[in-house]
């Protein structure tokens, strides 16, 4: 299947298709993510939770974000796939936002960036990267790197002021030549407004039924954490499609008692024979 590009993705939006979307951090999820026939893949820095066990999304570096970028590249064929700009790459200036979005795209080896938020600086940024010739994704509402002072992960626009803002900072990302944007976190008629006022496609999470596409994290929709005393748990606005996480513990658990018990390898697991002396080729 041909790689799907920001051409495709304008198509199903001008015909009203849904777009979709799912993180992947690694070869495997990515490889899974590709057979399903997603069109995005993002890179996001909820890898900093999910995979590496962080309670937020600030302490992953663009380093760790590369590596996570290279295994999903070469796992996934037919996607668009999107890295997540970390918390400290891209703020103090476009020019830094700029080599960080060049790293990603260079040594990560995907194909788009994402930033977060729609104050002047970030638009500002968004802005220089696309002039720099790269794909720019925004992300507004929720903005999980902001969370020290948004004072935690809460829900954004649910008073009039601060839904003007969301649709606002979507429209001003749009202007600075981005080709989509996230909406995390906010009332469904707040990313219905934002949605009809835009003219490139909303990926909603945690948004509602009224955006132009939906994005989930890999771990929460697979419902990966599910031992009871883990302290991870899924928000709110996420369906669980399965309960892998049962799946995996019941298995390893099923593992460990066979070995135990003696009960495997077994013959059936033990396929390798002593050769003969005489069937070694040398008569
Ligand atoms: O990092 C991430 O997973 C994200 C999505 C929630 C949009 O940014
Ligand atoms: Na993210």
């Amino acid at each position: 299947a041909r790689r799907v590009t920001l051409a495709t993705l304008r198509g199903k939006y001008r015909r009203g298709e849904p777009i979709t979307m799912v993180t992947a951090y690694d070869y495997s999820s990515a490889v899974h993510v590709d057979s399903a026939g997603m069109d995005l893949i993002l890179v996001g820095d909820s890898a900093s939770m999910v995979a590496h066990g962080h309670d937020n999304t600030l302490p992953i570096s663009l380093d760790l974000i590369l590596h996570h970028c290279r295994a999903v590249v070469r796992g996934a064929q037919r996607p668009l796939i999107v890295g997540d700009l970390p918390f400290g790459s891209y703020e103090s200036s476009p020019a830094r936002a700029v080599e960080s979005a060049v790293r990603i795209i260079k040594e990560g080896g995907v194909h788009a960036v994402k930033l977060e938020g729609g104050a002047p600086s970030r638009v500002s940024a968004a802005k220089a990267i696309v002039d720099a010739g790269i794909a720019v994704m925004g992300h507004v509402g929720l903005t999980p790197q902001a969370i020290s002072a948004l004072g935690g992960f809460r829900a954004q626009g649910k008073t009039i002021d601060s839904a003007l803002k969301v649709v606002e900072a979507a429209l001003a990302l749009q202007d600075a030549g981005c080709f989509a944007v996230v909406l995390e976190c906010v009332p469904a008629p707040v990313a219905a407004a934002a949605t009809a006022a835009l003219h490139i496609p909303t990926i909603g999470i945690g948004a509602g039924p009224l955006c132009s596409g939906q994005v989930l994290v890999y771990h929460d929709l697979l419902g990966m954490f599910q031992s009871p005393d883990h302290s991870k748990v899924t928000p709110k606005f996420c369906k669980q499609f399965t309960n892998v996480g049962a799946i995996i513990s019941e298995a390893l658990t099923e593992y460990k008692h066979e070995v135990e018990a003696r009960a495997f390898p077994g013959p059936r697991y033990t396929p390798y024979k002593i050769s003969a002396p005489d069937a070694q080729g040398f008569a």
